[in-house]
Parts: C-alpha cells; structure tokens; sequence
C-alpha cells in the first residue's frame, strides 16, 4: 500500500512515545480490526465475536455490500493491523432541490466514528474526518455527507452543520392490552389497516420515492435555500430488518420478525418500523402519509400507531417505548388522540446530544438546509 506523506500524522503520547498514523481506506484484514474497534467504543454489551459476525453479515447486505460501505482508518505505521481511529461510510441515494433544479445523488452517511480510548484527544478523529471530507469532495463525487451524532460540537468545528433533531416518543402505558388496542381499532370501519412483511417492501418504496419526488417539487422553500431528502430506498429499509433478527437472536432468542410495519390502503398512509430491541424502543422508522387530505391522514395514524403499540407489546416486555422522528402535525395530531384515549403523554423533544442530524455539503460549502423528511430510516 502506498501512501503520501498527507496521510500521515504522528503524535507524542505519553505512555508510547511518538507514534506515526496512517490514513487509508481499511484491507479486509483491517477492515475486522474496526469492526472490533467500533464495537469497544459503542457496543459493549455484546461479546466482541459475536459483533464482528454480526458486522460481516451485515457487510452482505445490498444496501453494504462492495464499495456501499467503506471503512476508513488510522492505523500504526510500524503495524498495519493497529487500528487507531476509525469510520465508515454507507452509501446513500438522495434528492436534492436548491436553485439549479432537481437531481439525484449518492451521498454517504458517516457512521461510527471513534479513536481508540488510549489515543484521544490527540487530533486523530479530526485528522480522519478531514481525510474523508477530501475523500467524499474527491474520488467519492458526494454532492453531500450526513451523519447523526451525539457529540455535535466536535463535527462543527470540522465544517458541519447541525440540523433541528425533533422526536416525539411515549412509552406504553401500564395495563394497556393488545386485545385493547384491536377492540378500539375495530371501532373504526372505515379505516381498516393491515401489517405488512418484508415482502412488500421495495412497491411500497417505490409508491413512496414517487410521491415524495412530487412533494419535494412542491415544497415551499425560501430563497437561497437547498432541500435535501434521503430516499427511503428498499436497501436502506431492509438494513433495519436485518438489524432486527440480528437483535432478536441476541435478545430474543431468534423470534422471527414478521412485520416490518402497517398501512391503510384507504388513506394511502403506511409506517414502518424497527424492532430496537438493544434499546427497548421501536422506532417508527418512516412515516408515508397520504398527501392531500390532512384528517384523512391524521385519523389513519392514529390506527397504524395503535399498530405499533400492538407490536411492541408482543415482544413481551423488551421493547417498553415508541419512537417517531421529524414528527409531523399529522402524526402529533393522531398522538394526541390516542393518548387521550389510552392515558399517555407523548414527549416532544429535540435529540440534543443523541443522534443528532450534521449535514456536509460537498467541499463544505455553506448552504441554508431544510433536511425533509428527516426520519429514522435515514441514520447510519
Ligand atoms: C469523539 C471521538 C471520536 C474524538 O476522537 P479524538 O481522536 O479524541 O478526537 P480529536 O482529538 O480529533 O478531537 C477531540 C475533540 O473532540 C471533543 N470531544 C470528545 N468527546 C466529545 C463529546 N462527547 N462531546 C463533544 N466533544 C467531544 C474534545 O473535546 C476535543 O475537542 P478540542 O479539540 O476542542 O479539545 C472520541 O472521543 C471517541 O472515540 N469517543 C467514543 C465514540 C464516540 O462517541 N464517537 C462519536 C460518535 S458520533
């Protein structure tokens, strides 16, 4: 592997003296080394073997496999397979709108970004993440980088900007049943809903790349200003999925994961949803609502969210909350009933200091951004 002196930093540290970092798009040998890295800094909950299979099987994915993601590392100069610092970028299909029209890309969201603990603060991150900017600027052709972070400031003193992270969630409410929630559900006939399997996934997508390119057309954006959206492409959902059974055989056994979300063909309005089950949450990782008719939509949800709640109590206790990301008025409005009815109260808040949205345009370029939607199925 050849490399420029512009890919290399050395660093003093106190215990190893100096040491001399290499930047470089990860081997496959290297490639295990960060998958044991990231996994130290964000999921110690999981024995190490178990997490790099996990990763490797997530690696075969469509949304991953070949260059979808790449890994990117310092590594020790004197041994390659010391992992220093490390990331990765997952490719991701997106539509952008600002004053030269409409068009579509490929981006990355970056993802895992972490130094190893003995090695902080020495610029290394820094380092990484510049090295990558010039990487997306350059051969990776990115109109534009997203990342969701919890550690914000870091990233915009590197030239990111952060983005308004609203969500509102509520946890299941003690004594609600789903022999409930399909009585009260069943009081609306006009309204019928369904589950649906991974199956139906890529019409489904389709039905709703389709309309959003229309929504993203009639968006009523201020001047100077870009909109950028993340396609809710098949491959993109169908990573969540594979990140469910992962869970369910870590949490659950390996209790087979049926459906992936609920919609009202009446109403054209669907969710789908994740089973996070290393969190107890289901996140509601993408709302289509019915363009058009607001109640219509408004009144839908409140049957697909009842849907939801069933779901996550038939995994009996391991997933205890609700999540919906860049809530929309509709989605508050059927919240708001449901509620009402069931005794919760829905928690709107911003996710500052988690899963923060950060956004990069392509060689920094400072733009005003309205990133819509802004929901779950876009992170990492
Ligand atoms: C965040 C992290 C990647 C930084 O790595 P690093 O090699 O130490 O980074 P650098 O030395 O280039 O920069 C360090 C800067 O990051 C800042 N930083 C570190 N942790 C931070 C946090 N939780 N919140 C905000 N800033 C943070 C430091 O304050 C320091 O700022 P300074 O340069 O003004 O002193 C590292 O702390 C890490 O691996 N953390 C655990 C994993 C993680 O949280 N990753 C980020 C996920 S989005």
């Amino acid at each position: 592997m050849t490399t420029s002196q512009d890919d290399r930093t050395t660093i003093i540290t106190p215990n190893d003296g100096p040491i001399e970092a290499v930047f470089g798009e990860a081997s496959p040998e290297q490639r295990v080394e960060c998958f044991k890295q990231a996994g130290r800094s964000f999921v110690r909950s999981v024995p190490e073997d178990q997490w790099v299979a996990a990763e490797e099987q997530l690696g075969q994915l469509p949304l991953l496999r070949g260059k979808g993601c790449r890994h990117w590392c310092l590594y020790k100069a004197d041994a390659p397979n010391e992992i220093i610092s490390s990331l990765r970028t997952i490719r991701r299909e997106v539509l952008i709108r600002d004053e030269q029209g409409i068009r579509q890309g490929t981006g990355y969201d970056i993802a895992m970004v972490a130094t190893d603990a003995k090695y902080r603060g020495h610029g290394l991150a820094s380092f990484l993440m510049r090295k990558v900017g010039e990487w997306a600027d350059g051969p990776g052709a990115a109109p534009v980088t997203t990342l969701y972070t919890a550690v914000g400031p870091f990233y915009v003193k590197l030239g990111w900007e952060l983005l308004p992270a609203p969500q509102v969630s509520f946890e299941l409410p003690p004594g609600v049943s789903q022999d409930a929630l399909q009585r009260k559900r069943g009081e609306n006939q006009l309204l019928p809903t369904r589950l649906f399997g991974p199956d139906e996934m890529p019409d489904l997508c389709s039905r709703d790349i389709a309309q959003l390119r229309s929504q993203v057309e009639a968006y009523d954006l201020a001047p100077n200003t870009s909109l950028v959206t993340t396609l809710p492409i098949p491959e993109q959902l169908g990573w969540y999925q594979e990140m469910a059974k992962l869970q369910s055989l870590t949490w659950c056994e390996g209790r087979e994961v049926k459906a992936v979300g609920a919609i009202c063909e009446e109403a054209d309005t669907w969710i789908l949803w994740y089973q996070d089950l290393r969190n107890k949450e289901l996140k509601i990782a993408r709302v289509k609502p019915g363009y058009g008719d607001t109640d219509l939509a408004k009144q839908a949800l409140v049957q697909l969210l009842s849907r939801a709640m069933e779901e996550a109590l038939s995994w009996e206790g391991l997933l205890v909350k609700i999540a919906i990301w860049d809530p929309s008025s509709e989605v508050l409005g059927a919240l708001e009933i449901l509620g009402k009815e069931l005794g919760f109260t829905p928690k709107s808040e911003m996710r500052d200091g988690v899963n923060q949205t950060s956004i990069r345009w392509a060689k920094a370029e400072n733009r005003q951004t309205v990133f819509w939607p802004n929901e779950f199925y876009a992170c990492n």
